[in-house]
Order: C-alpha cells, then sequence, then structure tokens
C-alpha cells in the first residue's frame, strides 16, 4: 500500500500525508429487504439467504430472497414511475442530474461505511474498496449527472416541405443484473446512465453480495428519487435474475458476469419481448510485453493486471505474451512480485490480495491451477491454497505455457498468471487474437510504431499502451466477440440507454 501512502516512496519522509481511512470493525447491517417504491418489503415466498464473509466463512446476515412475484411488484412500480406525468417523467433534465449529484455526495458522505460493506461481503481489501471502486462510482455518478442536461437529438435536412428532427428518449424499464467482484461500481455503471437518460430500474445484485447495492437503495430514497425509479430486488439468477430477463414489460437489460449467463439472457430476450441487451462479459485478456519495453513497468502492471482484486476481473492480464530475449528475466521478476505479495485480512491496511469469493470460485480456480500443472506448464510459484485459511490461494505464475492449455484459454478469475513466450509481432497478433473474447489487451513497447501497429489489429473493446485498469469514466468499456455487446460509460453508454425516435413535420406551406 506504500504507492497510496506515497510520502517515502517519493523520498519526502517528511511530507504531510493524511491519514489513511480505516474501516468500521463490527459495522451493524441495516438493509437487507426488497426495495420497491422506496420502500422496504419481505420477499412475498417468505424465503431468504444468507450472505457470507468469504474471509471467515461466517454468515453476515439473512437477505429476504426476491423471486418472480417480488420482480412483477417491482417492474410495476417502475413502470408507473415511467408514466406519463408522473414526477419522473416531469422532472426536467437539469434536476434528474441534481439528484445524481446529490447522491454522489451521499456516497461521498457514507464512501467508509459503503467500503466497509463491499470488504464484508466480498473479501476484497478495505483501501482498494475505498480508493478504487467507491472513487470510481462517485466519478461515475457525476459524469453522468452532467450529462442529464445535455443528451440532444438532431435537425436533419430532408425535402425543404418537411421539418425532420430527433429526440433520444428514455426506453423505459431497464433491468440491471449485476456481479459480485465490483457489486457497488457494476451497479453504478448501469444505474448512472440508465438514471440520467430517464429510465427507471430493476435491479438485480449478485446473490453473493448484495449488501452495498441494497444500501444504494436507503440513498436513493434519502437523495429523493421519486418512488419507483429505482427498485432492487436481491436473489439468485434462475429465479429473479431470469424473471428480469424474460419480463415482457422490461425494456432494456444490462448484464455484467458470465459468458454463459449473458447467452441466456439473450435467449431470454429474444424469446420474451427483444427487449434491448448490453452484455460485459469474461475476457482472456492478452498482455504484450516486447522486448524494448521498460521492464520495471511491464512487470510491475502485468503483475497488477493479473492479481488485482485476487484476479476476479474480467480485464485480468491472464495471458501475458513476452518477447523471447526478455522472457527469463520478466519471469523471475514475475515470480518476485508475487511471492511479495501480501495476501492476508482484507481490513488489513497492508493486505494487498484477500481471499476468492465463495467456494465455487475457489475450486474452480485450483482445479484450472491442476490442469496447468498437467498440461505441462512450469509452476514458478504458488499453485495451492492457503492452508486452514478458507478461501484464500496463494499468488501463483506459471511459465513455459502454450496456447493449447486450459490456463492459457479459459477464464480463471483468480490469482494466476500464465506467462507465453513470443517471437515475431504478427505471431503475437495471430495468437493474441486467437480467442472467443475480446474484451482488453495491453501493449508494452517503447516503439511507436509497434505500439500502434499492436493497437490497431488486436481485436479487443480497449487496448492499453504501457499501462494496465486505466478506466475512466468518460471513456467506453466493453467487448469485441463473446466478450459482450455494446458499451459501457462514456458518452456512447447513453445510446444504449436511449431509443431515437425521428418526428417529420410536414410544412402546409409548400417551398415555391
Ligand atoms: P454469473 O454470470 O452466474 O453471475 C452474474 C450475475 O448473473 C449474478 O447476479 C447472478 O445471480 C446472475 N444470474 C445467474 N444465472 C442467471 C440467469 N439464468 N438469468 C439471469 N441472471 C442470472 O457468474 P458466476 O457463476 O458468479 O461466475 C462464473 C464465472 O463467470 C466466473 O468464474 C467468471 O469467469 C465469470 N464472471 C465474470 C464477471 C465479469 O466481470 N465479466 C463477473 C462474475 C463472473
Ligand atoms: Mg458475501
Amino acid at each position: 500500500m506504500a504507492a497510496l501512502n506515497g510520502a517515502v516512496e517519493n523520498g519526502q519522509p517528511d511530507r504531510k500525508v493524511p491519514p489513511l481511512p480505516r474501516p468500521l470493525r463490527g459495522l451493524e447491517v441495516k438493509y437487507t429487504k426488497i426495495f420497491i417504491n422506496n420502500e422496504w418489503h419481505e420477499s412475498t415466498s417468505g424465503k431468504k439467504f444468507p450472505t457470507y464473509n468469504p474471509s471467515t466463512l461466517e454468515k453476515i446476515c439473512d437477505i429476504e430472497e426476491g423471486d418472480k412475484p417480488d420482480v412483477d411488484n417491482a417492474v410495476e412500480a417502475a413502470k408507473a414511475a415511467f408514466q406519463r406525468g408522473s414526477p419522473w417523467r416531469q422532472m426536467d433534465a437539469l434536476s434528474r442530474g441534481r439528484l445524481l449529484h446529490k447522491l454522489a455526495d451521499l456516497l461521498e458522505r457514507d464512501r467508509v461505511i459503503l467500503a466497509t460493506l463491499e470488504t464484508m461481503d466480498t473479501g476484497k481489501p478495505f483501501l482498494q474498496a475505498y480508493f478504487i471502486d467507491l472513487e470510481g462510482c462517485i466519478k461515475t455518478l457525476r459524469y453522468y449527472a452532467g450529462w442529464a442536461d445535455k443528451i440532444q437529438g438532431r435537425t436533419i435536412p430532408v425535402d425543404d416541405n418537411f421539418v425532420c428532427f430527433t429526440r433520444h428518449e428514455p426506453m423505459g424499464v431497464c433491468g440491471a443484473i449485476t456481479p459480485w467482484n465490483f457489486p457497488l461500481l457494476m451497479l453504478v455503471w448501469k444505474m448512472a446512465p440508465a438514471l440520467c437518460c430517464g429510465n427507471t430500474l430493476v435491479i438485480k445484485p449478485a446473490e453473493q453480495a448484495p449488501l452495498t447495492s441494497l444500501y444504494i437503495g436507503s440513498l436513493v430514497k434519502e437523495v429523493g428519487f421519486p418512488p419507483g425509479v429505482v427498485n432492487i430486488v436481491p436473489g439468485y439468477g434462475p429465479t429473479a435474475g431470469a424473471a428480469i430477463s424474460t419480463h415482457h414489460s422490461i425494456d432494456k437489460i444490462a448484464f455484467t458476469g458470465s459468458t454463459k449467463v449473458g447467452k441466456l439472457i439473450k435467449e431470454a430476450a429474444s424469446k420474451s419481448n427483444l427487449k434491448r441487451v448490453t452484455l460485459e462479459l469474461g475476457g482472456k485478456n492478452p498482455c504484450i510485453v516486447c522486448a524494448d519495453a521498460d521492464l520495471d513497468l511491464a512487470v510491475e502492471c502485468a503483475h497488477q493486471g493479473v492479481f488485482f482484486n485476487q484476479g476476479q476481473c474480467c480485464t485480468a492480464a491472464s495471458r501475458v505474451f513476452v518477447e523471447e530475449q526478455i522472457y527469463p528475466e520478466f519471469v523471475k521478476r514475475s515470480v518476485e512480485y508475487a511471492k511479495k505479495r501480501l495476501v492476508g485480512d482484507p481490513f488489513d491496511a497492508r493486505t494487498e490480495q484477500g481471499p476468492q469469493i465463495d467456494q465455487n470460485q475457489f475450486d474452480k480456480i485450483l482445479e484450472l491451477i491442476e490442469s496447468g500443472k498437467k498440461e505441462g506448464a512450469k509452476l514458478e510459484c504458488g499453485g495451492l491454497a492457503i492452508e486452514d485459511r478458507g478461501l484464500f490461494i496463494k499468488p501463483t505464475v506459471f511459465s513455459e505455457v502454450t496456447d493449447n492449455m486450459r490456463i492459457a484459454k479459459e477464464e480463471i478469475f483468480g490469482p494466476v498468471q500464465p506467462i507465453m513466450k513470443f517471437k515475431s509481432i504478427e505471431e503475437v497478433i495471430r495468437r493474441a487474437n486467437s480467442t472467443e473474447y475480446g474484451l482488453t489487451a495491453a501493449v508494452f513497447t517503447k516503439n511507436l510504431d509497434r505500439a500502434l501497429t499492436l493497437a490497431s489489429a488486436l481485436q479487443s473493446g480497449t487496448v492499453w499502451i504501457n499501462c494496465y485498469n486505466a478506466l475512466y469514466a468518460q471513456a467506453p468499456f466493453g467487448g469485441f466477440k463473446m466478450s459482450g455487446n455494446g458499451r459501457e460509460l462514456g458518452e456512447y453508454a447513453l445510446a444504449e440507454y436511449t431509443e431515437v425516435k425521428t418526428v417529420t413535420i410536414k410544412l402546409s406551406q409548400k417551398s415555391p
């Protein structure tokens, strides 16, 4: 965490550094119910489900388990809030922006609470939750708050006897199904553009980590969004999630999660009402390190790129291609980094890596590690769970990885770094692109020509040059190929939450 603290690193030990935020130990969870019409409800079925703290494997609390009848109620509320003449539809766009700014203010006020809840529920390091997840949420809300009153159509020149213009109208009721790896951030990436465009929402957070999404319900109410504009139905995927994706009165759905479920959602959309779908799915992202790269930078970025968030990132640098001249040195330094990575209590400020989210993910990662060993990759370090410590896995590095191995093909979603070797640029382009995914790619080189050749040749929604995970609210994010459909963030996301209406008016006074 030295980078966050900064002073000693910069050689200025006397400089005043603001104290690091501290988590709220023993924080009581207040919001565990279904949020519809700005009120808290019990589930229609009477069922509840547990959410766990993956660091201790203890149950945190029970959550009301939403299912189809609860989704139906949420959709009714969202539909009513979207009706012509409703307070939300009558609100001028500037006021919508002010509500989003106010929500950002409350996230700033409650930042420590939200970061604490996120750490309890997911096991991610508290300082990461505070400085990265919450920072991203606040900036995204403010960015879209600014857009609310700037969503403009166009005047289209047509035949002189006509006036033609477009309106960029909200779509209606939007469903949002979110994952557990960045529960709050992935929610805000959907919620902020959806609301700034004037839509209403039915949200289903991931069952593994619903606490911060539910807390947002209380803030939505406090801010003064009209009832029904934001509704939150916690529950499981095949029940509450499927009720959203098959619903005839939901006009659009935004999803982040597995490619398998992304396909199910698109199928459900096509079998129900052809609702619009945006999908942000997995990745098997190439990170290409050329021999002329700044090696310190490349090693550190590749390390953070794959191990960040316990490796549970769709952007994970999980195929590192290194030019053969520097391969041994790159592997050596990467192993040193991995061995130094501090794994432990995510509430400890020194911790860099917490536990995996649940037993399923933990088992999947260990199984893939075993496949790497069996298929002949060289295990440089890690390769095991940390004994007696629940869901913690040692930072793992494999060298001598070849493209046909499962660890080079499948999304691992864990702290595992597979490192491959390449000889030429043409070869690495072909290999980097030979995957069904296309989310992100990174290139490390000082040669401008190489950088730009790779930036244009790589089939992915984002290419980072000499950096990694450089994400901005104003820059679009999304995938080529099976990494998804559509874009989140930036101006591009506005198109995903608006319908374009063409209005054509015939003039009675004909041109001479
Ligand atoms: P998942 O895709 O099942 O979960 C994501 C969300 O989808 C959750 O809210 C879940 O309840 C919901 N869901 C599940 N089944 C559904 C259905 N039939 N209809 C509607 N919604 C449904 O992902 P899971 O099982 O948690 O993780 C499996 C793998 O997916 C991970 O190992 C990783 O490879 C990938 N993944 C990718 C993410 C990303 O950021 N792109 C995030 C989470 C997982
Ligand atoms: Mg949990």
